[in-house]
């Protein structure tokens, strides 16, 4: 039941989070992933530093952290599906992502709207979550 209620709302949200992309950033989501150049650029700027150029965790910051940063390669849910709405969640800092301790990674979400304002932000969030999609195995 409660697997049931969490799709719905992962549906209704991601539905809701698409419709407003598709309206105002075509060149993300009309094309593939691979042509998502804002979230390249915006996963060089923001996120290479510890999660490494590929994802593998292996950035250069990652040795200065009490928490070594994940791989990013092989994200995905109890389907074995990319788990694109958590994902989303964890880069906004709208979930949790430590099971104790604070958290090491800087809240995105909050920073992106405070530097460009809240459309751009979700945007931002957006493209990051389609660019780490494309990291996945096949
Ligand atoms: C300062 C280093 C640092 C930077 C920069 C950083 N992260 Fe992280 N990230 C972490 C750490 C450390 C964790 C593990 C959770 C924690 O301790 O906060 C994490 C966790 C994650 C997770 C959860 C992975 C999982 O297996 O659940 C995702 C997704 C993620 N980061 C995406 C991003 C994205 C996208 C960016 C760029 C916008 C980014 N990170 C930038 C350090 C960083």
């Amino acid at each position: 039941m409660k697997r049931k209620l969490l799709s719905l709302v992962t549906v209704v949200c991601g539905t809701l989070f698409l419709g407003g992309s598709i309206a105002l950033l075509p060149t993300v989501s009309g094309q593939g992933s691979d042509k998502n150049e804002r979230g390249r650029k915006l996963y060089y700027q923001y996120c290479a530093s510890c999660h490494g150029t590929d994802g593998t965790g292996n950035g250069p910051a990652a040795t200065a952290m009490k928490n070594a940063p994940p791989s990013l390669k092989n994200l995905k849910d109890a389907d074995g599906k990319y788990p694109a709405l958590r994902v989303k969640n964890i880069i906004a800092g709208e979930v949790d992502v430590t099971s104790h301790g604070s958290r090491e990674m800087p809240v995105w979400g909050r920073y992106f709207r405070e530097k460009k304002g809240s459309s751009e932000a979700q945007l931002d969030v957006y493209a990051l979550t389609k660019y780490l999609e494309a990291f996945q195995p096949k």
